[in-house]
Parts: structure tokens; sequence; C-alpha cells
């Protein structure tokens, strides 16, 4: 076994390069990957509808095109630069105190996928359910029913969850090239698709037009604090930025490609499917006299019912769960990913051993978490469940405070290399490099702080 491991270690650092993504568009479409996924899909419509539909919708778009994109491009540059975890890259580029912020993001990954995985269970076991005809007699009230009993039962989610956290370390397993790329270039695509045919029913549903208005014609005094918060928090979280998977994957970017095209693309992605699944889903909610602010359910129990009152319902609907669970797989991959890059390059473990030993404790801290949604329903900590604390820990504070942090370290203490890394030695030009450096330095450190204070 110490053999083995001396062995390995030397021809990891010595004879064989850093694994790396095969293309651009693998790369791309790897980090879409990550940020397209129950954010967009599950959460993004209950949060617009909850804060007031399109005041809230562009609040994010807003934030995210300026905030997020570059913090994005931060979180690539610091990976490629130091090709490295999020901790060992602050400490090879500047050292310090710096990689308090990677392990803040490694602190972060635990905690998101740990409910993340008990609500990709969910769509697992709403995969069957719709193989198995739930849909047959289910009207709108009774889908409700169907999804409380569902979260609310003490095993069949755990069972669930345990098989989502395998499926996601066994992605992991496979490393970048043969995992993680292969896996998303085939998702992508087809969620797109299936979200179009979904937009074309969701569309023409008698009642449609309640939802679009609600969506698209922005009321700007429901923008309060509170609404503010959650855009942000939801702009960090759907673009997976804040904790470092960006930076995981940009430490396996070889050196040419042009980074600010490539952020370009996966926030123009990850936002365009996040506002798709808004125009899905919030006309489907009015048209079945669902509450917009249901929360979230809004998706497990509206989506079922647009399939049962459509032509060819029971194919679709089992077709777009498996897309909604590879989507949460491939986002649920990238949240593992950081710890195994970590434990991989800082630790001398295996990918194997690494994926295994930190999914399972990921896999035990989802269980209390489920289990507050149901049985364990009365306790509380500062008014919130397991789960909800988790969310909101990590959405709304680990996330922006990780930001905070990785634009102030781009915008002021590595903004040379930075640049240079930005347009690869100047062989790309980069028109908006100073307006990217201005909100790394000012406006993104200054918003954040201002969003996070106001909203607590
Ligand atoms: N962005 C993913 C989603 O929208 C979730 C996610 C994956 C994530 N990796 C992340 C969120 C890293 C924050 C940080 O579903």
């Amino acid at each position: 076994m110490l053999l083995r491991r001396v062995e390995k270690r030397g021809s990891v650092d010595m004879l064989t390069p850093r694994e790396h993504w095969s293309s651009r568009s693998g790369f791309i479409l790897a980090a879409a990957g990550s940020a397209v996924g129950l954010g967009n899909i599950w959460k993004f419509p209950y949060l617009a509808g909850k804060h007031g539909g399109a005041a809230f919708l562009i609040t994010y778009l807003a934030l995210a095109f300026t905030i997020g994109l570059s913090v994005m491009l931060c979180e690539f540059i610091i990976g490629r630069a130091a090709r490295k975890d999020p901790i060992g890259a602050f400490a090879k580029l500047k050292g310090g105190l710096w990689p308090i912020v990677g392990f803040m993001g490694i602190a972060a990954a635990f905690v998101i996928l740990s409910f993340y995985s008990v609500v990709g269970g969910w769509t697992l076991a709403y995969i069957i359910k719709m193989l198995t005809g739930a849909l047959d007699n289910g009207s709108a009230q009774e889908l409700g029913k169907m999804f409380s009993n569902f979260i609310e039962d003490p095993i069949r989610p755990l069972f669930f969850h345990g098989a989502f956290m395998i499926l996601t370390i066994s992605v992991v397993v496979g490393g970048i090239g043969k995992g993680i790329e292969r896996w998303c270039k085939i998702l992508l695509p087809a969620l797109f698709v299936i979200i179009l045919i979904l937009l074309a029913r969701s569309l023409t549903l008698p009642g449609a037009m309640k939802g679009i208005e609600y969506f698209l014609q922005p009321d700007f005094s429901k923008l309060d604090a509170a609404a503010f918060n959650a855009a942000l928090s939801q702009a960090f979280f759907s673009l997976s930025i804040g904790m470092g998977a960006m930076i995981t994957y940009g430490s396996y970017l070889d050196r040419k490609m042009h980074l600010p095209s490539a952020t370009v693309w996966t926030t123009s992605l990850d936002t365009s499917i996040a506002f798709l699944a808004g125009l899905v889903i919030l006309p489907a909610v009015f048209a079945f006299g669902f509450d917009p602010k249901a929360g979230p359910g809004l998706t497990f129990i509206t989506l079922p019912a647009v399939f049962a009152d459509m032509p060819g319902g029971a194919v679709f609907a089992p077709m777009f769960f498996v897309l909604l669970a590879i989507a949460a797989l491939t986002s649920a991959v990238s949240l593992l990913e950081v710890v195994v890059t970590y434990l991989v390059d800082e630790k001398n473990l295996t990918r194997k051993t690494a994926a295994w030993l930190s999914g399972s404790i990921m896999f035990f801290i989802g269980i209390p978490a489920s289990l507050s949604l149901g049985v364990w329903k009365e306790y509380t900590l500062f008014g919130k469940g397991f789960f909800d604390l988790l969310d909101y820990l990590s959405s709304n504070l680990l996330l922006p405070l990780g930001g905070i942090f990785i634009a102030l370290f781009v915008g002021w203490f590595f903004s040379e290399k930075a640049l240079e890394e930005a347009t690869a030695n100047n062989q790309h030009s980069f028109p908006f490099a100073q307006v990217w450096m201005f909100i790394c330095r000012f406006i993104a450190p200054l918003a954040i702080t201002w969003i996070l204070v106001s909203g607590l």
C-alpha cells in the first residue's frame, strides 16, 4: 500500500502531467454542467415565485452578469494559474492567510452537497414514479400530496439520497475527461431540447398568461432587501461560484484557452436555462391554480401536473426527470470534485479513496437534512430546520463571503498576473479588462457586503 502510494506520487508529480479537459467546448460544457442544475430548475422558479417574479428575475440577471461573471473569471484564472485545488492554489499564489478562503470552500462543498444530494435523490425517485404511472390518476392536488408524503417519509428519500451519492462518486472516480466531461457533453444539449418541448406545452395551457405576466412584468415595489439578498445568493449558487468549484475546474485547463469568453458562455448558458425553467414552471403554476409562493415543492408538484395534462406526458415525464437527475448529477460531481481534488493534490489520496471517503461523510450529513423535512420537522435553529439551515448557511453566507475574498484577491493582490492569464499573455484581446478589474476591486466586495449585511 505504502509502496503503491509512493509510486503513484512519483508518477503524478513528475511523469504524467495533470489531467486536463480535452477541448474548449468540453471545458465550457463541464463548467456549464456544474452551473446548470437543481439551482436553475428547482430553486430558481420557486425563488422567483416567492420574491415577486419579474423584479427578482431582473435583479438576478443583473447580478449574474456583473458580479457573478466577474467572480467566475477570477476563479478560472486562479485555478489555471495555480493548477491546484482551492487551498493549494491560494497557498501557491500568495500564501499567508489566503488558503483560509480555500478551506471555506471545502467546507461549503460539504454543506451544499449534503442537502443537494437529498434533492438529487428526489429526482431519481420521481423517474420511477413517472415510469410506474403515478400520473394516471393524479389531479394537481393529489400530485402535491404525493410530493409531501414522499419527502416526509423517514426511509424512502434516504435510500434515493444514497443512490444519488453513489452515482456522484462513480462519475468523480472516472476522473476529468472520461468521467465529468463525457457526461456533460451529452446532458446539456438534451436538457435544452426537452425544456423547449415543455415550454411549448406550458405556454399554451389555458390561464398561462397570468404566469407569464407574473414572470415578465416587473413590479419593483416587491424588491425588498430579502429579494435582493435571495437574488445575490441565487446568482452565486446557480453559477457555482464563491467556493472554488470553478477554481477546481480551471485547474484542469491547459494554457491556451481564452477565459473571458468561456466565462461569458458559461454564464449565458446557465442563466438562459434558469430563465426558461421559470417560463415553463410559473405559467403552469397559475394555470393549475397553485400558489407561486409554495416553495421548494413547486417544480416537483407543478411539472407532473403539466405532464398529466399533456399528450405524450407519460413519455415526457420520466424523460424530464431523467434529465433533471443528470443535470443535478453534473453539478453534484463538481461539488465533490472540489473536495477530491484537494485530497488528491494535498493529501495524496487516490481519486477513488478520496471520492468514497468524502462522499460517505456527505451522505451522513444529508440524513438529518432529509429527516428535517419530515419526522424531525419540529427541531429548528434560528427558526429553520436542518435542511433549510444548510441551504441558507451555504448560499446566503459562505458563497457570497467567498466571492468577496476571491474578488479582492484578484483585484488587489494578483491583478497583473490575472490580466496576463485572462489574455494568455496578450495573445487574446479582452476589451472589458478595465471594467472587470473595477468590479473585482470595488463593486463586487462592496455590493456583496452591503447585500449581505442588509439581508441579515
Ligand atoms: N450550480 C449548481 C446548481 O445550480 C449547484 C452547484 C454545483 C454549486 N457546484 C456548486 C453551487 C458550487 C455553489 C458552488 O444546481
